[in-house]
């Protein structure tokens, strides 16, 4: 098993992957109204793959944050992550998670996802400073988790919106 940067192409076999995952709901999930109309980030999107055949995947997207005062920030979502049902637990999800951790170090960029902390912890994903976010959808207070260096200053009252084309120019190039 080798992990490549996620491919156009990859889409055709993730989505049915994604479908056994997630089930037919995902698409009006909190996380999808938020990926929809963006370009998926390719330097920080992964494929496990062995032999030709996708065995997981995790995409990023960018997202805008908005806080009630102060400028607008760039901030990645990421997800979804899974991982093919029959091969669970053999560290493909861990592996892809660390390619995901370690690139976003790299661009020093903060990230954002909505998903179990028991998971995501260990990359230092936590809702501690999230409490204040609205979303454009539902989402449990305790699977809304920031990573990002100096945390608290992302405490705050702030709105992270559905792609809308006007406000993209605000957002600096990835
Ligand atoms: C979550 C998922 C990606 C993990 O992939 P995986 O390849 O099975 O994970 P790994 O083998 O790398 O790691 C397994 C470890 O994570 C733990 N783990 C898995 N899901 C967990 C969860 N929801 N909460 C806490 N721990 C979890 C396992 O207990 C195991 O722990 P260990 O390393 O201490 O033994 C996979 O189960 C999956 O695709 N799930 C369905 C989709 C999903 O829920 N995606 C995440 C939300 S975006």
């Amino acid at each position: 098993m080798h992990l490549r940067p996620f491919e156009d192409q990859d889409v055709e076999a993730v989505e049915p992957l994604l479908d056994r995952c997630f089930g037919p709901g995902r698409h009006l999930r909190t996380a999808a109204r938020l990926r929809a109309g963006r370009r998926r980030l390719r330097g920080l999107s992964f494929t496990a793959e062995e032999a030709g055949c996708v065995l997981g995947a995790v995409q990023c997207w960018p997202l805008l944050w908005v806080p009630e005062t102060g400028p607008a920030r760039r901030l990645v979502l990421l997800g979804p992550l899974a991982v093919e049902p029959a091969l669970r637990g053999r560290g493909i999800g861990v592996q892809l998670m660390t390619a995901v951790a370690e690139a976003l170090d790299a661009r020093a960029l903060p990230a954002m996802l909505i998903g179990d902390q028991p998971y995501y912890g260990r990359w230092g994903f936590s809702p501690a400073a999230t409490g204040q976010w609205r979303l454009p959808g539902p989402v449990e207070p305790d699977r809304l988790l920031l990573r990002a260096r100096r945390e608290q200053t992302w405490n705050r009252p702030a709105c992270v919106p559905a792609h809308a084309r006007r406000l993209e120019p605000a957002l600096p190039p990835a």
